[in-house]
């Protein structure tokens, strides 16, 4: 079936992005949303997009003019006969939807297809509303909808023939990449992603490390083009908070459970960017931004520096980097110095290392992180004993070396493993759990998410005996059921296999 209209139903920041989507495919839209002032409000969304893309020289204004044709407002159901394809894309109540899945029933041709853009709630529940419920499928678009390239496709266990095909090729003419997976909550990307968002959100009310650090562990080490925090504002907390609770619902395992400061905030209507306030203050006096602060005041960098590591390359890189820099090494523990910097490992404590030195308070690990990602990435480690003084000038040091620096306590995983490790392990269980391959679950996070690499890529790379161990670590340190290494990524180290390389189990 050749899809030549649709209608969206609902104008929201994803509605209008995709009805922009559909517009730039050459597809004529049927906009929909439920009463004027709201139907501008939407229309507005997808005009100011379409002029950012001009000003930015993307975009002809005769091809905006050309495009924004394409698009036809409407505050009622009334056009409806003509359109293939209606998609829903209301905010997620179930009553909502399946009171508008009765009225797109009644209003579209008996062969139309009915979508729904639902992140988090149970699309055969949504079929159920219908009529024809084989004719109903999840249609899950990525927000910022007109740049992400992913497009999950969901079947259910009632969906009909080929229309889960026709919706793929739909999204292909539209320039984006389709995954087609069953009705399991949260799909594969929200389902991988969500948890990491909310585990981020417990590592900042838990005083882990302050909302910055976290952003930038991301970024700068593991090259993700956001931070969870920043992502959980752009997503939005009240539906991250409804996604989140979804899966808690769904498989009830502890790490699903929402933070409690997640909830908070969207109780409090700090929703994120579109309410101008979420985690961090949008728009506003740059000094509301973290609730949990910055890393306080610069301090000089030190002019001298004993240095305690492994006698390997880092310790003689670092031994280096420092002395072109004219600060004075010492690498005896007894000689006076302003600092003790361990070259640490991050599944090694400093801590030992730091009361060997016998000068605990004046001690601080430092951490490189570029194994895992793009980034020269520096972990300023914080033992129970390091003083505020000895952290910030571990900081000011790892500064002058020309390293972006975050601060994390003296745990398992420091502050990036800490975050990312038991993301990956999630993605093995989806695959160990037989519900999506390596694959797609790569396909879905890069395209879905913007990752420079998949979760698998990432384990290929570090090696999955190396990120068998870490999370080893990381579970006997913290004693949290999640983080217990997943059987299969024990066999691909057992065996010394890559994902990438794994042949696929039969089935
Ligand atoms: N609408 C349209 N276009 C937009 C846009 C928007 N809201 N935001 C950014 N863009 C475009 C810009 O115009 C720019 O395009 P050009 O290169 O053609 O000029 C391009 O995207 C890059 O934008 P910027 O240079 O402003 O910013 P950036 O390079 O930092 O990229 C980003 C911004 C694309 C959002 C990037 O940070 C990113 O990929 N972030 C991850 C987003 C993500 O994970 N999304 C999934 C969230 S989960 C979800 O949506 C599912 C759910 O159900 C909750």
């Amino acid at each position: 079936m050749e899809i030549a209209k649709v209608a969206v139903v609902g104008l929201g920041t994803m509605g209008a992005g995709i009805a922009e989507v559909f517009a730039r495919a050459g597809i004529g839209v049927v906009a929909i949303e439920a009463d004027v002032a709201a139907l501008n409000r939407g229309i507005g969304l997808l005009d100011a997009s379409l002029s950012r893309a001009v000003s930015r020289g993307r975009l002809t204004a005769a091809e905006q003019a050309e495009i924004r044709g394409r698009v036809r407002p409407a505050a009622d159901f009334g056009e409806l006969a003509a359109a293939d394809l209606a998609i829903e894309v209301v905010p997620e109540r179930m009553e909502v939807k399946r009171q508008i899945f009765a009225e797109l029933d009644r209003a579209c041709r008996p062969d139309a297809i009915l979508a729904t853009n639902t992140s988090s709630l149970s699309v055969t529940a949504i079929a159920a509303a219908s009529e024809h419920p084989g004719r109903v499928i999840g249609m899950h678009f990525f927000n910022p909808a007109p740049v992400m390239r992913l497009v999950e496709v969901v079947s259910t266990v009632v969906s009909g023939d080929g229309v889960a095909d026709t919706v793929s090729a739909l999204a292909r003419r539209l320039g984006k990449t389709p995954v087609q997976v069953s009705d399991r909550a949260g799909f594969i990307a929200n389902a991988l992603l969500l948890p990491y968002l909310n585990h981020a959100v417990h590592l900042l009310e838990t005083s882990y490390a302050t909302g910055p650090d976290i952003d930038l562990a991301a970024t700068a080490g593991v090259g993700l083009p956001m931070g969870p925090l920043a992502l959980l504002d752009l997503i939005g907390l009240d539906t991250a908070l409804s996604i989140m609770e979804v899966l808690h619902g769904e498989f009830g395992l502890p790490r699903y459970a929402p933070a409690p400061l997640l909830r908070r905030l969207a109780d409090a209507g700090r929703t994120g960017r579109k309410a101008g306030r979420g985690i961090y203050q949008y728009g506003g006096s740059p000094g509301g931004a973290d609730p949990h602060g910055g890393n306080g005041p610069d301090a000089a960098t030190p002019d001298s520096v004993t240095l305690i590591g492994a006698g390997d390359d880092l310790e003689e890189d670092l031994a280096s980097a420092m002395a072109a820099a004219g600060i004075t090494v010492t690498a005896n523990a007894a000689d006076p110095s302003d600092l003790v910097l361990v070259a640490a490992d991050a599944w090694r404590p400093v801590l030992p290392a730091s009361l060997a030195a016998g000068r605990p308070q004046d001690t601080v690990g430092l951490h490189l992180t570029g194994k895992l990602g793009a980034g020269r990435l520096a972990e300023i480690v914080q033992t129970g004993v390091s003083s505020a003084a000895a952290v910030a000038a571990g900081t000011a040091l790892a500064g002058k070396l020309g390293f972006t620096t975050v601060r994390a306590p003296d745990r398992p995983g420091f502050l990036v493993a800490a975050l990312l490790y038991p993301h990956l392990a999630d993605a093995v269980r989806m695959v160990q759990d037989g519900y999506a391959t390596a694959a797609d679950i790569d396909t879905a996070m890069t395209l879905g998410c913007g990752y420079p690499k998949g979760p698998f890529e990432l384990i290929d790379a570090a090696g999955a005996a190396a990120v068998l161990a870490g999370l080893a670590a990381m579970h006997e340190g913290y004693g949290y059921p999640e983080f217990a290494p997943p059987p299969l990524l024990a066999e691909h180290a057992a065996a010394g296999i890559t994902f990438g390389a794994a042949p696929r189990p039969a089935r």
